[in-house]
This record gives C-alpha cells, sequence and structure tokens, in this order.
C-alpha cells in the first residue's frame, strides 16, 4: 500500500492569477490529480502572461476556461456552471490584485466572477498568496486578507525565503505538494476542533559513548501520521520527537529530543495544558548506567568486552497517566508486540492505567506506510483493517474524539 489518494472523487477548480508563480501551478495540477482530483483551470488574463493554456490543458486533461465570453459552456454561463460542480475553488497564484477584487466583490474578469457567484456555503474558496515582500506587508494588501477572511475565504501561507524579485522575505506561494496538503486537511471533519494534542514519536537514542548508543526500529511514521491527522482534524498539535528523518507536518509545533529522559522532560510539564497524550514514541525501557565522556577502545583482540550496566528510563505514559484528574490530558497508549497482541494490549491498559491501547504487530510494521492496528478499550478490542498509516490515523483521531466526546475519563 502506497499513499493514499488524498483528494480522491474531488472536484477542484483552480485558478490562477497574474504572477510569477504560475510556474507552480503546473505542477500543483499534477499533485491534485496524482492525489485523485479531476481538476478544472480558470486563468485571468494576467495569469496568460506567465503561463500558457496549453499547458495547463495538458496538465489537467481539460480545455481551460478565461473568459466570461466564451460561448463554449451550455447557455454560454461557465461563471455559474464551474463553480456548481466544484467541491472547491483553489486560487493559486492569488495576487494582491486578485485578492483586491475579491474584496471588493469585482467580477470584471471569469474567475472573479466565478468566485463571487459561487454558492458559499456549498463551495469554499481557499487563496495561496503569491507576491513580493512590500505588497504583501502593504496596509491595503493585509486590509484586503482580513476582508477576503471574514467574507469566508481560507488563507494558504504563505511561506517565506527567497523570491523571484531577488528580494527574501513573506509572500512566496507555498510549494505544489503543500498546497495538495492543504487542501487534502481542509476537506477533513474538524473532530478536534479548539482541542490540544500531545504526541510523541520515533525511538530514543541511549548513548553509551559518543558515538555509539542503544536504539530501535521505530521510524516515526505512526507517530507523525498521528500528528498530522490530529492538526487536520483541527487541533494545535505539539510532536515531541525522538531522532528521525521525517518532515514535520504542516502547522504542527516540533519538539526534538534524542534520550527517553529528555523526552520525559519535554512531555510532563506541557502534558498538562493539553487535552489528549498519544504516546506512539518506542521508548527505550533501560539506558546505560553512565555515558563514557571518550569513545570506548577496543585493548586489542580478544581483550574483554566491556560490562554494560543498565538502569531504567522513566515510564512517560504512565508517569502523565498518573496525574491528577484534573490536569491529566485523555491518554492513549501504544503497545508494540511480537505476539499476542489483545492480551499484551489489554495488560498495558491496566498496568498504565489508560482509556486507550493501540495495539499494532511489530517489528514488521516498522518502517513500514501501512499498517492494522486493534484498538483496546474498556469496552472490548475493536481492529481497525489494514491501511496506510494515514487513514489510520485519522481513524484513530476520530475514535479519540468520540470516546472523549462521550467517555468518563475527560476532567478536562
Ligand atoms: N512508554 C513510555 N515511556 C516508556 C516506555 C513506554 O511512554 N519509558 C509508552 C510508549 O510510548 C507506548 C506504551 O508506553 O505508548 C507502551 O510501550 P511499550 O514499550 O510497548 O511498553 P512497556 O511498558 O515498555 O512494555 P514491554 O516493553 O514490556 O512490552
Amino acid at each position: 500500500m502506497s499513499n493514499p489518494p488524498l483528494l480522491a472523487g474531488r472536484h477542484i477548480v483552480l485558478g490562477l492569477s497574474g504572477g510569477v508563480a504560475c510556474y507552480k501551478a503546473a505542477e500543483l495540477t499534477r499533485e491534485l490529480v496524482r492525489a485523485g482530483a479531476t481538476v478544472q483551470v480558470v486563468m485571468t488574463e494576467a495569469a496568460g502572461h506567465f503561463i500558457t493554456r496549453a499547458t495547463m490543458q495538458a496538465v489537467s486533461g481539460r480545455p481551460v476556461f478565461d473568459s466570461q465570453w466564451d460561448p463554449a459552456p451550455p447557455a454560454g454561463m461557465a461563471h455559474i456552471d464551474l463553480s456548481r460542480e466544484a467541491d472547491a475553488i483553489l486560487v493559486a497564484p492569488a495576487s494582491a490584485d486578485f485578492i483586491a477584487q475579491l474584496a471588493q466583490g469585482r467580477a470584471g474578469e471569469l474567475l472573479a466572477l466565478l468566485c463571487l457567484a459561487r454558492p458559499i456555503e456549498r463551495c469554499p474558496l481557499l487563496l495561496a498568496p503569491a507576491m513580493n515582500r512590500e505588497m504583501w506587508a502593504h496596509p491595503a494588501t493585509q486590509r484586503n486578507l482580513a476582508q477576503v477572511r471574514a467574507d469566508g475565504a481560507t488563507v494558504l501561507g504563505p511561506g517565506t525565503g527567497s523570491q523571484a524579485c531577488g528580494e527574501t522575505g513573506d509572500g512566496r506561494m507555498l510549494e505544489a505538494a503543500e498546497l495538495r496538503d492543504a487542501l487534502a486537511a481542509f476537506f477533513q471533519p474538524k473532530h478536534l476542533a479548539g482541542r490540544t494534542v500531545l504526541v510523541t514519536a520515533g525511538p530514543t537514542f541511549e548513548p553509551i559513548d559518543p558515538v555509539r548508543g542503544i536504539t530501535n526500529h521505530s521510524s516515526g511514521k505512526m507517530g507523525f501520521a498521528v500528528a498530522r491527522a490530529a492538526a487536520e482534524a483541527g487541533a494545535r498539535v505539539t510532536l515531541v520527537a525522538g531522532p528521525v528523518h521525517l518532515p514535520t507536518p504542516a502547522g504542527v509545533v516540533r519538539i526534538d529530543v534524542q534520550t527517553a529522559q529528555q523526552m520525559f522532560d519535554a512531555v510532563l510539564p506541557r502534558a498538562i495544558s493539553h487535552d489528549i497524550f498519544v504516546a506512539t514514541a518506542a521508548v527505550a525501557d533501560w539506558r546505560p548506567a553512565g555515558t563514557q565522556a571518550q569513545k570506548i577502545k577496543k585493548q586489542g583482540a580478544g581483550s574483554a568486552a566491556p560490562q554494560l550496566a543498565l538502569v531504567e528510563n522513566p515510564d512517560i505514559l504512565a508517569a502523565v497517566a498518573a496525574l491528577p484528574l484534573a490536569q491529566r490530558p485523555w491518554c492513549v497508549g501504544f503497545a508494540a508486540e511480537s505476539e499476542n497482541l489483545a492480551a499484551h494490549a489489554r495488560a498495558k491498559l491496566v498496568r498504565k492505567g489508560v482509556p486507550l491501547v493501540v495495539g499494532n504487530l511489530g517489528p514488521a510494521t516498522f518502517g513500514r506506510d501501512d499498517n492494522s492496528l486493534l484498538l483496546v478499550d474498556a469496552t472490548g478490542d475493536h481492529p481497525l483493517p489494514p491501511a496506510d498509516k494515514l487513514t489510520l490515523a485519522r481513524q484513530l483521531v476520530a475514535e479519540i474524539a468520540t470516546r472523549m466526546a462521550t467517555g468518563t475519563e475527560t476532567a478536562k
């Protein structure tokens, strides 16, 4: 199983207004199509100076609309038909001038016209601004943005960095993959709106000396998927990550740690300000009793191997679950087992004192993109069938939201 078709069955009107970032619109179209969407491109006259209709037609596989006077649509009303068919209108790039037109409710060109004529409850409007940093910072632009937001538009980005004009700052259009993910997130149900979620992920690394250490094969993928799914569901998410090479999910605050003790120190003070704690990390149970300041040298072939004394690491999940009820987030534990999943997961539910344990059979799942889970709680065992980790994480988030809404363990 590979990546999920994030936008399967969605029909997107992709609007291009004038700006250098039009060069990213072709790649964006490809990303949306790869993610399962159908894409109808609408361009302003200015956009046509930056990228051709022919390119956009080729990558979207559909004729491009660029005029309200085009006689092709039945009854000649592209501005009505296009938005009635769409699940969303995404304008990328959205220029300063185009945002100003929207703020004023102007309709001089097809794209502005169809944004104005869209059924506002049914067809959301998303804008990916792209402009020079001074244009972005200008009070007129910020005033217009506040207005279009108040009128119901969602603004994605912009990013910051080097700009086509040679300057550096805010105003870069988000990259194609970022916009694809933002659009997919937009469509997710907001099960956790207004909630705060703390997630641990990945392995820990317990140093023996400056070059060696004890760790495990956890890739962090499941925990990062949980953080992403929680953010998509509307939560503010803090992710405490062991040493992994994964990109931070959009909108998630990440704290990198190495050891179990550092993870404990990062989690405990933050736990009380979060509503939910999901412990996906594969925390090392033990660490070397003392770390050697210098690399341990072999004293020649056949010499005695060093004796490694171990001490127990703090149990992060158990410590959070033992907080007084009024301070305790709703806790979810993970159980990676090699056999007897249901029994071991249930034993952990009791031992750690948490309302939900999510079991999975390892080490087969370490590093993979798919998995299957067993949710174990007071009501029984509930399997989530095999799927990619993001799909499972979204299901888990929905399950947590349902349990919090109906459960008893909800002092916060
Ligand atoms: N956990 C934790 N801190 C630890 C050990 C585990 O927070 N020091 C959390 C994990 O993140 C996971 C759950 O506890 O959510 C279960 O972890 P696991 O290692 O499977 O459980 P253990 O209690 O260590 O049991 P065992 O290793 O014997 O299976």
